[in-house]
């Protein structure tokens, strides 16, 4: 099966154990309204591609960690595009959850997908790989390295942009290379630069879409960082220094994937994915500008 019908099948799966008997049916359609049709699936495919680059023993589990990853990204976008935080109307190209269903139930869709996470790994078997997923998932999602600690940083009158970025993006990247090998049998630890790499690289492609791209092409708000005056890439480096950059660290990326039998397999997908997520213009740009 291809990746992507891999971790479409396990997502809808995934919503499916929130659904069903007497539950309210307006929560019910708003879990799915926040996972499909899904964005790029970035993370999954990640976790995946760590996976079979390991040997992928236990397909199974493989695909409930990428589930479980993708459900609490998802429920991250739900509660980012909230009014308290950047109050955006659009998302994936169509109304935000709280347009669509209201602000109640749009903070109990990204609640209730949260807690799905973690329970679709508890329920996974081996039960060591299973609890060392969730140790994975929930350091990569509270408080202090996690994606609340990203959003935090945004409440503080000095940010620290390495920390903000780290968390806010680069957190959930750090947990799909890592639950990828650890669904495979393998230790985590060596995994985490590589997350960390492709996390940061990530931002800065999203900083320079934010700049260049309009939010047609984007499905959802485009120029936020200099509307919010967040610290960007393209603000402090340019386009053009901010394309160097994204060059220089895919580069670091790739050459930190630990060694494993799908070592080149792997390096060849992150180049390919990495080539869609830095618009044309951006590369087209004049030095300088
Ligand atoms: C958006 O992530 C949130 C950021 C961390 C910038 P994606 O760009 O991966 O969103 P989807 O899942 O493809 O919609
Ligand atoms: C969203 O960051 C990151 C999380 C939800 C943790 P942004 O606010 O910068 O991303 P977009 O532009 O809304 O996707
Ligand atoms: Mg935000
Ligand atoms: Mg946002």
């Amino acid at each position: 099966m291809r990746l992507a019908d891999r971790i479409d099948a396990a997502v809808e799966a995934a919503i499916r154990t929130g659904q069903g008997g007497v539950a309210p049916a307006r929560l019910a359609a708003a879990l799915n309204y926040a996972v499909t049709p899904g964005g790029a699936r970035i993370r999954p495919t990640i976790l995946l591609s760590v996976a079979m680059a390991c040997g992928d023993d236990n397909p199974a589990l493989a695909d409930t960690a990428a589930a479980a990853l993708e459900v609490i990204h998802c429920a991250s976008l739900v509660h980012d595009d909230l009014p308290c935080f950047d109050d955006a109307d659009i998302r994936r190209g169509k109304p935000a959850l709280h347009r669509a269903f209201g602000e109640p139930l749009a903070v109990l869709t990204g609640d209730s997908l949260i807690v799905m996470g973690f329970q679709l790994l508890a329920r996974t078997a081996p039960a060591d790989r299973a609890l060392a997923l969730i140790d994975v998932l929930a350091t990569r999602t509270g408080m202090p390295f996690g994606i609340c600690a990203g959003q935090g940083w945004e409440s503080e009158s000095q940010i620290d942009l390495a920390a903000y970025h780290r968390a806010k993006t680069g957190a959930l990247f750090i947990a799909a290379t890592q639950m990828g090998a650890i669904a495979a049998g393998q230790d985590g630890a060596p995994w985490a630069e590589l997350g960390d790499r492709i996390g940061e690289a990530f931002q800065v492609a999203d900083d320079l879409r934010d700049a260049l791209c309009g939010a047609e092409e984007l499905g959802k708000p485009a120029g936020q960082d200099d509307l919010h005056g967040r610290p960007n890439a393209v603000a402090q480096l340019g386009v053009h220094g901010a394309v160097a950059r994204f060059d220089d660290v895919l580069a670091a990326a790739i050459s930190s994937i630990p060694a494993c039998p799908g070592e080149a397999a792997l390096a060849q997908m992150v180049r390919t994915y990495a080539d869609r997520l830095v618009p044309a213009v951006a590369r087209s740009a004049i030095p300088g500008e």
